[in-house]
């Protein structure tokens, strides 16, 4: 007993102590780190101090487009003379070491360079695309897939990655929807801070964590039409409440930098914008990181119409918050004159190097500049058993099954002769996506290769006719109407002679992307032309989907039994789905994005107002199509299991004057063991100002034995129920509020609870 005490009684001093040590030491470590950089800054010139804001691509892949006059003999001389602070798509020990060396045994002030690459959704072990991944609801995962990226990257000499992407996006159109996390604020703040931690670890002086970087800020996903880099026209409460969210949520996660977008916010180019940049970014979110530009965005903002030469660029978007330049030479050309003129002042130059080499500092390149240069952790870390592994598990949960009628699926591994068509299924590079890293090209196990292992004899194999040509798809534009119709017939009169159908189609893996907006969004080519005709042949089909954003599917969903969502899997794409298809694994994905019944429907989302006239009515003066539904064809939070899962019992109760608690049950009511994401839902059903019909606001993902039941509780506070006014700052207001729970945006169960609390 006294024992007992005596724990009770220690338990909270001791915890209380090593907090405070943590505090005590990071305190020491910051000021030592002061100390440090400003000393190194009183050092340097004014070029100098220019040059670390400046930042290059190797010259040979280049991740957009080629500047005019970019000579690259004139930048190994900048290289030696300390006038680069950080290049990008520079990867390998041999190639790092090299420039790296080249800048501290030439430079004066010797300061190493920071190299970035766009390390996405891995480096050389490719997983899912972010968007897939975001279908897993699984944010373990997900951080672990993060953290074996940076591992690679980190043990291949990079310690920057221009990741994660949190924009959100309402746009399937937009190509770079494949970078994120989807539509939702909520979970797309839960999925960056998972990123975020999977990148940098607990401590960025591991020489297996690399810094991340939150982009694009802000609104990009918001380009009008869904066609990349266009123009953002959106209101401070959309800002605050959809878009800025998942950037905040970077920020308190502490993300070692933010890089700005091309795009321009309400009339100001992102990257010249100091409300942005300055006033939340730095300012209310009292952000310590650095900004980086995006490709050429400070050059940009001429063609924006936004300033009159590469000059004014450079000192809008300094004076914005812009730290560093990437690829526009706006920094290192003009800086020094704006500041000799007295056109800006030097402490913004100081202030922004002072981000920077606090970087370097904490990245631990000072101690070490070719810290990440180790030649044995670059042949042991990278496409491991153990990083594979890891890529198959979040394969398998991205995967998102979007129907099953009778329950055609699983495939029995016996006994049957399946016909696998669509030259997807024997496509090794397609699942890798865009934004690969240095993903090897045909890496990936393919759907054919897979299922092959499970079963060879009772697979046979026909292509059909081509999606792309693929002679000519790499950096230029994709012919996605490129059909080579041979082998259309054979692999009809396959299907016919087949017990089951297994179609794989859907988008070429470079089809989505930068660049890669899309006016139509359905089957690419002739693919559903095609899709028609195997039908025609064998009504027995399973559709197995590759795409990089939600597609048009009714056609599809109305006569296709069933239909598996594999979007772009990675290196370990074809086990995945081959797992899911043999009933190996159970799908548990959860969609993160809507998917419209047609295009006309687009921007559409599950978290959209009321409006006046919500409808249905019998008349037609309400808010709605002629000729569509109003609701997606699958909606946000949607995807099926091979068992079942009921809700029941819930119960909403006010726990004290600032939160409630919400409890109910779930029960596995099929044949089989499987995990289900249990989502929570609110709604205000009146208030200052108009809310979304519906907010998620938490969600677990939970394993169920056959036939388990399961008592979930969640917790809510008061400030969960609230929103964000035009200022960012919360607000509660008292009233009415629904609580909704189910599998899906179609919640199952909902119960309203009165709150009247004096935290209004
Ligand atoms: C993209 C960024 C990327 C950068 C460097 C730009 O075109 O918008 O997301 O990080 O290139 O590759």
């Amino acid at each position: 007993m006294e024992k007992v005490l005596l724990l009770i009684f220690f338990i909270p001093t001791l915890i209380f102590c090593q907090d405070d040590n943590v505090i005590i030491e990071k305190t020491r470590k910051d000021k030592e780190k002061e100390i440090f950089v400003n000393d190194l800054i009183a050092k340097m010139t004014l070029m100098e101090k220019i040059g670390q804001m400046n930042q290059y691509s190797n010259f040979y892949d280049f991740t957009g487009p080629y500047p005019k006059n970019f000579v690259d003999s004139l930048k190994f001389e900048q290289l030696k003379q300390g006038l680069v602070g950080s290049v990008l798509n520079v990867s390998g020990v041999k190639k790092v070491k090299k420039m790296q060396k080249l800048v501290i045994d030439n430079s004066r002030m010797k300061i190493p360079l920071l190299f970035a690459l766009d390390v996405i959704h891995g480096f050389q072990t490719i997983n899912p695309i972010p968007l897939a991944e975001s279908a897993s609801w699984n944010l373990e995962l997900i951080q672990k897939s993060a953290s074996i990226a940076a591992k690679e990257a980190a043990s291949a000499g990079i310690n920057w990655t221009f990741a994660p992407m949190v924009d959100i996006t309402r746009d399937p159109r937009w190509g770079r929807i494949m970078e994120g996390a989807g539509e939702d604020p909520y979970l797309g703040s839960k999925i960056a801070v998972a990123r975020i931690k999977g990148f940098q670890g607990n401590n960025l002086e591991d020489p297996l964590t690399i810094a991340a970087c939150a982009k694009h800020f802000a609104a990009y996903g918001f380009a009008e039409s869904g066609r990349d880099y266009n123009t953002v026209d959106v209101g401070l409460k959309t800002l605050h409440n959809v878009i800025l969210p998942p950037f905040k949520a970077a920020a308190e996660a502490e993300v070692a930098t933010f890089m700005n977008s091309f795009n321009e916010l309400n009339g100001i180019p992102a990257t010249g914008n100091s409300f942005l940049q300055k006033d939340i970014l730095k300012g209310d979110w009292n952000f310590k990181g650095f900004v980086v530009s995006d490709w050429g965005s400070i050059g940009e903002m001429i063609a924006h119409g936004y300033t009159k030469d590469l000059k004014s660029a450079a000192k809008s978007a300094i004076t914005a918050g812009c730290d560093m330049d990437m690829m526009s030479s706006a920094y290192i050309l003009n800086l020094k004159s704006l500041v000799d003129k007295n056109q800006i002042k030097i402490n913004l130059i100081d202030d922004a190097v002072k981000r920077i080499l606090y970087l370097k500092y904490d990245l631990g390149l000072f101690k070490d500049p070719f810290k990440y240069c180790s030649e044995d952790r670059e042949n042991k870390n990278i496409l491991n058993a153990q990083n594979r592994k890891i890529s198959l598990d979040i394969a398998k949960e991205a995967i998102v099954l979007l129907k099953n009628d009778e329950n055609i699926l699983p495939l029995k591994k016996t006994g049957l002769k399946i016909a696998l068509i669509g030259d997807l299924a024997d496509d090794k590079d397609s699942p890798l996506g865009n934004w690969r890293a240095n993903g090897p090209k045909n890496s990936a196990i393919s759907v054919l290769e897979a299922m092959e292992r499970v079963n060879k004899n009772i697979l046979v194999y026909e292509s059909g006719p081509s999606l792309v040509n693929k002679s000519t798809y790499f950096q230029g534009e994709l012919d996605i109407n490129y059909s080579d119709t041979s082998g259309t017939n054979k692999a009809i009169r396959l299907a016919s002679r087949s017990d089951v159908v297994v179609a794989v189609m859907g988008e070429h893996g470079l089809q989505s992307g930068e660049g890669r907006s899309r006016a139509k969004i359905n089957l690419p080519g002739i693919q559903e032309s095609f899709l028609k005709e195997i039908y025609k042949a064998n009504n027995k089909v399973i559709l197995v989907l590759m795409n990089g954003r939600p597609l048009d599917l009714s056609w599809v969903d109305e006569n296709i039994p069933a239909v598996v969502e594999a979007w772009q899997l990675g290196t370990m794409s074809g086990e995945a789905i081959s797992s899911v298809l043999f009933g190996d694994y159970n799908p548990s994905g959860k969609l993160p994005v809507s998917f419209p019944r047609s295009l006309g429907q687009v921007p559409i989302y599950y978290n959209h107002k009321s409006t006046g006239r919500p409808g249905p009515s019998d008349n037609v003066f309400w808010s709605h199509f002629n000729d569509e539904k109003n609701d997606p064809l699958y909606p946000f939070g949607y995807g099926l299991s091979y068992t079942n899962f009921k809700y029941t019992n819930l119960k909403v109760e006010k726990l004290g004057d600032s939160s409630i608690e919400v409890n109910l049950m779930v029960e596995n009511t099929g044949n089989r063991s499987g995990q289900e994401v249990v989502q929570l839902y609110i709604r205000d059903s009146f208030s200052s100002t108009t809310r979304p019909v519906k907010e998620l606001k938490r969600f677990k993902k939970l394993f169920f034995e056959k036939g388990e039941r399961k008592d979930i509780s969640f917790n809510l506070n008061y400030d969960d129920l609230g929103f964000l006014n035009d200022d960012g700052k919360l607000f509660f207001e008292n009233g009415k509020f629904e609580i909704m729970v189910g599998g899906s945006s179609i919640t199952a169960l909902s119960q309203v609870i009165e709150i009247s609390s004096s935290k209004e």
